[in-house]
């Protein structure tokens, strides 16, 4: 089978390419020549995931998934959830949004936080939802160079180092993100799509 994965971020590609098996061709939007927006204008992770998917899903009538991700920081409510990727303002940088966490955790003593996927899969006209978590907390200062995002500040739980101090691997071994996609390769694999209900789109 092959199935579309309807991003532009390339850190993502990059994550979800080794998790996918040898019988499940993974391509991308380029691949079909999608060159337009996927915009991410819903209240939740399920919402903006499934508005991305449709999208291409409505286009091209191809298996297709989106994935949305959430940092969600326990001393601000859930913040920035929904809205990780413009948490300073619609224009701006990665860089931005964890000055601004980093500022308003300063007065706060619990810094726990977790990261969450979901995904949103297109699949014959019917639409399934799978989902990643992992806890942590969010580090006092930035430290690291690699992924992306709040990964300089988000330490995993057992682990004394950030996701972007971590080796490659090993954040994709853990993730939030390879916990979504490893759901989605198991439920594509063992084709559970036929004991489930047929159409609602
Ligand atoms: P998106 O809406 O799924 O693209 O993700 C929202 C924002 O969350 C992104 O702009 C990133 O800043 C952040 N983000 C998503 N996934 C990760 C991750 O794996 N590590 C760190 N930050 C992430």
């Amino acid at each position: 089978m092959t199935i579309y994965l309807a991003t532009n971020n390339a850190h993502k590609l990059k994550e979800i390419t080794p998790l996918f098996p040898g019988h499940l061709i993974l391509k991308t939007i380029n691949d079909l020549g999608f060159t337009g927006d996927l915009p991410e204008t819903g209240k939740t992770l399920e919402e903006n995931a499934k508005q991305k998917a449709k999208i291409i899903w409505n286009k091209y009538k191809v298996p297709c998934f989106a994935d949305d991700t959430g940092l969600e920081v326990y001393a601000l409510g859930g913040e920035p959830g929904v809205y990780s990727a413009r948490y300073a303002g619609r224009h701006c940088s990665a860089e931005d949004n964890v000055s601004l966490l980093l500022k308003k955790l300063e007065s706060k003593t619990n810094r726990n936080a977790r990261f969450r996927t979901v995904i949103a899969l297109f699949l014959d006209g019917e639409q399934y939802f799978f989902e990643g978590k992992i806890n942590g907390k969010i580090s006092e200062i930035r430290k690291g160079i690699g992924g992306f995002g709040y990964d300089p500040v988000f330490i995993p739980e057992g682990y004394e180092t950030t996701f972007a101090e971590m080796e490659f691997e090993e954040k994709n071994k853990i993730s939030h993100r390879a916990k979504a996609v490893r759901a989605l390769v198991e439920f594509l694999t063992f084709q559970k799509i036929q004991v489930l209900p047929k159409s609602f789109l």
